[in-house]
């Protein structure tokens, strides 16, 4: 299992109380899958996926990733860990907007010391895996926003994770280029073998996915998967 959130509480200060935005969430997510997390607005989904790519640590419960219980990790060894296996796209790109489509993913290696020209070989190969290895010499204006959403999942496959967390990817597409993202990442997901947690509004997405996770009020339940299709 490559990512596991076992009775997971998260609180946040509220006033003189706190609101409790997770309560005692359970997932486990294997290599090679994709669940995604539907749920109205407010309910905790974007909260989850801060958990999962170890951005925040809950009051409560554990997180087990790549075989690492967080637990107990300084701030710094989660910083690592983070780098070294988990990959973010949020919704939107954040591209940089002076460099090319190739030079936004070879930034990410740099950054753990990777040689510039292996940099360069996996960069124009992850262009190539999202369909982009024409507009490799691109910069972001010069790009289309389903191209740019591309581009912005390939970078977060740059460090090869082994735990991909992906937020509403494709809320700012028209639905013909959202679909093609959403296949994209399926695809991906299979190839590279991550366990990826994706949150949708999108209930056409859901037929694509392994697993459907919904969350209420910070609870989360896991219906059969025929049956969240349906919904
Ligand atoms: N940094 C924060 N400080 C305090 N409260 C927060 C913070 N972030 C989120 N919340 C609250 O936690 C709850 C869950 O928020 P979260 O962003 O996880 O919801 P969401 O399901 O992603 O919503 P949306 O669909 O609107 O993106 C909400 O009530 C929100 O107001
Ligand atoms: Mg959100």
């Amino acid at each position: 299992m490559s990512l596991s959130l076992h009775d997971v509480t998260l609180t946040y200060p509220d006033g003189d109380a706190r609101l409790t935005a997770l309560d005692r969430v359970s997932l486990d997510v294997p290599s090679g899958s994709i669940t995604a997390v539907v749920g109205p607005s407010g309910s905790g989904k974007s909260s989850l996926l801060a958990v999962a790519a170890t951005l925040i640590t809950p009051d409560e419960g554990s997180v087990t990733v790549d075989g690492t219980d967080l637990t107990g990790l300084s701030r710094g060894q989660l910083t690592d860990l983070r780098r070294a296996t988990v990959g973010i796209v949020f919704q939107q790109p954040n591209l940089l907007p002076s460099l090319t489509a190739a030079e936004q993913l070879q930034v990410m290696a740099h950054l753990d010391g990777r040689r510039p020209r292996t940099a360069r070989r996996q960069a124009l190969d992850l262009l190539d895996a999202v369909g982009l290895a024409d507009h490799a010499g691109r910069r972001p204006h010069q790009l289309s926003g389903g191209q740019r959403q591309r581009v912005n999942v390939a970078r977060a496959l740059m460090n090869h994770p082994t735990v991909l967390v992906v937020d509403e990817p494709t809320s700012a597409l028209d639905h013909e280029r959202g679909a093609a993202v959403l296949d994209l990442i399926v695809r991906l997901t299979h190839q590279q073998a991550t366990a990826t947690v994706l949150v949708t509004h999108d209930r056409t997405h859901l037929t694509a996915v392994d697993q459907v996770a919904e969350l209420q009020d910070g609870r989360l339940r896991l219906p059969r998967h025929d049956e969240s299709a349906r919904a």
